[in-house]
């Protein structure tokens, strides 16, 4: 396990710190203590994208909101890149307190609040803005209500736009094309069994890792959005991107329960709407950078396969069965998400 940095100022450690900046205020006349902006708090974030791509600035912007509306009160520390380990890691250690912060996948978070499987199904919206009518509608609130027991909080969504497949050997057209073929997923059961479903074997991978697996050979292929088949630069290694659009992935803004039992109402609220705030930064980058992402690529040389209706409708059809298997207790859910997208 990785070392985590600062978590915490102990109520203790803030009042020492206190004194010792009071003091060196008397040799800086005008200089108020409270002027300093000593944190309570400093608490830890952990994102697994680079410092450009558009989580991770929505998670500065976070950053810089709470520190502005908490008058330093409160700093936050983003690590990019994963420094903290990969998501399933971060979340694991949130669940003690030993991260504060994240932005994670709902993917692998399912496996910590299965409810979330709903929202990630193949195929169920019809579109970025049913999505995003389902998740700022009651339906995603409910979902940021159901954390109980997991110990983390929910706070905000965040954009990731649609899934696709790519690979470096071939274009895919039909379902057929996958068939044998070694595909990476995250570490999700229900992503697993999507895969299966295709004919497929599914190998699920740490992000970090999946660039050197397709370059080794170790996988076929792999799946993801614009952004990341750009940022983490598995264009150049391969170059076949299919738009079959076979999921929608939201990620969420979380935050360890235990840390969240440690701060005032008034903290709690101020953290609520930053995050808020910061999501609808999120969004606008992350629409931005999807359609650079999609020329840059193209302009290196990807070779993008649109699908027919036709195929896209036999990608549905075959993995259909994946709705029983995992959202058999959701079929309500389900049925309002559905009928949300064609009002
Ligand atoms: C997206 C998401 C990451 C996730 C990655 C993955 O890029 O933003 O948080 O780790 O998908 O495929 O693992």
């Amino acid at each position: 396990m990785r070392k985590i940095q600062v978590v915490l100022v102990s109520g203790a450690a803030a009042v020492l710190l206190g004194a010792v900046v009071m003091l060196a205020g008397c040799s800086s006349p005008g200089r108020k203590a409270e002027d300093a902006g000593v944190p309570e708090y400093v608490l830890t974030y952990a994102e697994n994208q680079a410092e450009d791509y558009p989580t991770t600035q929505g998670a500065y912007r976070f950053a810089e909101l709470v520190k502005e509306k908490t008058g330093g009160k409160i700093e936050i520390l983003v690590n990019a890149g994963g420094t903290l380990g990969d998501e399933k890691l971060v979340i694991e250690q949130m669940q003690f307190g030993g991260v504060d912060f994240a932005r994670v996948s709902v993917s692998p978070l399912s496996g910590f609040v299965p409810k979330l499987n709903v929202l990630q199904m193949p195929y169920l919206y019809t579109g970025a803005d049913h999505m995003w009518k389902v998740l700022e509608g009651e339906i995603g609130d409910d979902f940021l209500d159901s954390f109980d027991g997991s110990g983390l909080v929910a706070l905000s969504w965040y954009d990731a736009g649609a899934r696709s497949f790519y690979n470096p050997v071939k274009p895919i057209r039909r379902p057929e094309d996958l068939k044998g073929m070694r595909i990476r997923v995250q570490e999700s059961e229900m992503m697993v069994r999507m895969i299966e479903l295709l004919g497929g074997t599914a190998v699920p991978t740490p992000y970090d890792e999946v660039y050197s697996a397709l370059q080794t050979g170790k996988i076929d292929g792999a799946e993801n959005n614009w952004p990341s088949y750009e940022s983490a630069n598995h264009y150049e290694v391969a170059k076949y991107f299919t738009v079959d659009e076979h999921t929608r992935v939201p990620e969420l803004q979380i935050v360890s329960e235990a840390t969240w039992k440690k701060l005032t109402p008034e903290y709690q609220q101020i953290i609520r709407e930053c995050a808020q705030e910061s999501a609808r930064y999120e969004r606008k980058l992350w629409k931005e950078r999807s359609e650079d992402s999609a020329r840059k690529v193209q302009n290196a040389g990807c070779e993008v396969t649109t699908l027919t209706p036709e195929e896209k409708q036999r990608f549905q059809e075959a993995v259909t069965p994946i709705y029983s298997e995992f959202c058999g207790d959701y079929v309500d859910i389900i049925d309002e998400i559905v009928a949300a997208g064609r009002e």
